[in-house]
């Protein structure tokens, strides 16, 4: 493993591995306005959604690392404390792109990037019209982590209104996550696309009991086959076979002719069986592959 150590390290190149590694990050594209009214439209992708009671974004305009300059998005939010979070989907990325230019104060953003800029319900700021959500927010802190290059400033907003076109809903009226296309920043140039059969469901743990991986016998959790992904679906199961269920399977066709087939090699059926609980696991016969395994191990221990 190699090491970083920031205060080691020129902050450009620690900014880079920073930004490679916390990815992929949601982008808002913050709208804002100056004290004399005039329009702003920005992405940042240092930005979360941190809680919902009061429902609280932060994002940051940092420092620029190069000149250590003030974002206008930041000097706007310190003159008129509200902003629309727009979220940016796969067929906005383009235009903004466009919209990150460095422009000099005061231009306006939405006609540089050719958004449209529509009127908001209780903040001065315009929403995108083109975005399927957007989040109107009152800023209620602003914190300057520092004041050289490359400092952060994270600006804390409460949600007040949020506006979902129908088109990414689903029947229940939920956002769905197929339907909104998001896209998400990494390091360097990159993008993610979060659609399609880049998706991916895990179901939520909750309060249900899990085994945990350390209640597996240590040959199974040692496995040269087995991978952690396996090894956490195990663990994941809210019970153990018990020792009969075990001794059952040892009497099954397919144990036997694993064993049969390596009479007296118990590597070689170890490893045999944890292939093929390998298979069974990836086809979600999670509870089946422990007995298998389990069965496996037993007579690893006789051994
Ligand atoms: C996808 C994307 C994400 C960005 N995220 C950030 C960020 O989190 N913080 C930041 O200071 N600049 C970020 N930038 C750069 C700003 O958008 C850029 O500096 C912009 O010109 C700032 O505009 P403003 O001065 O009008 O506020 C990002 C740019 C892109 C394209």
């Amino acid at each position: 493993m190699s090491i970083i150590d920031p205060n080691n390290i020129p902050p450009h190149i620690l900014h880079r591995n920073l930004l490679s590694a916390i990815a992929p990050r949601p982008i808002a594209f913050a709208s804002t306005i100056d004290g004399m009214g005039k329009a702003n439209l920005s992405p940042f992708s240092c930005f979360n959604v941190f809680g919902v009671n009061p429902s609280t974004l932060i994002f940051s305009p940092s420092r620029s690392g190069r000149t250590n300059e003030l974002k206008d998005t930041y000097l706007n939010v310190k003159e008129v404390p509200e902003v629309v979070i727009n979220i940016v989907t796969y067929s906005m990325v383009e235009q903004m792109n466009l919209a990150s230019t460095e422009f000099p104060r005061g231009v306006n953003e939405f006609f540089k990037s050719g958004f449209t800029p529509i009127p908001s319900e209780k903040v001065k700021p315009f929403r995108v019209k083109e975005s399927p959500v957007q989040i109107e927010c009152k800023v209620r802190q602003v914190i300057e982590t520092g004041t050289g290059a490359g400092s952060a400033n994270l600006i804390i907003c409460e949600v007040l209104l949020i506006h979902v076109n129908d088109n990414v809903l689903d029947k229940t009226g939920m956002i769905d996550s197929q339907k909104l296309d998001l896209v998400g920043r990494l390091g360097s140039d990159y993008y993610v696309r979060a659609s399609g059969r880049a998706l991916f469901t895990l179901e939520k743990p909750g309060s249900k009991n899990a085994i945990g991986v350390d209640s597996l016998p240590e040959d199974i959790r040692m496995s040269n086959v087995l991978t952690g992904n396996d090894l956490g679906r195990l663990g994941s199961l809210q019970s153990a076979p018990t020792a009969h269920e075990t001794e059952k399977f040892k009497g099954s066709p397919v144990f036997r002719t694993i064993t049969t087939k390596h009479v007296g090699n118990i590597d070689k059926i170890t490893e045999e069986a944890h292939k093929l609980a390998h298979a069974m696991i990836s086809v979600n016969e999670i509870k089946q592959a422990l007995v298998l395994l389990m069965a496996a191990s037993s007579m690893h221990v006789r051994d």
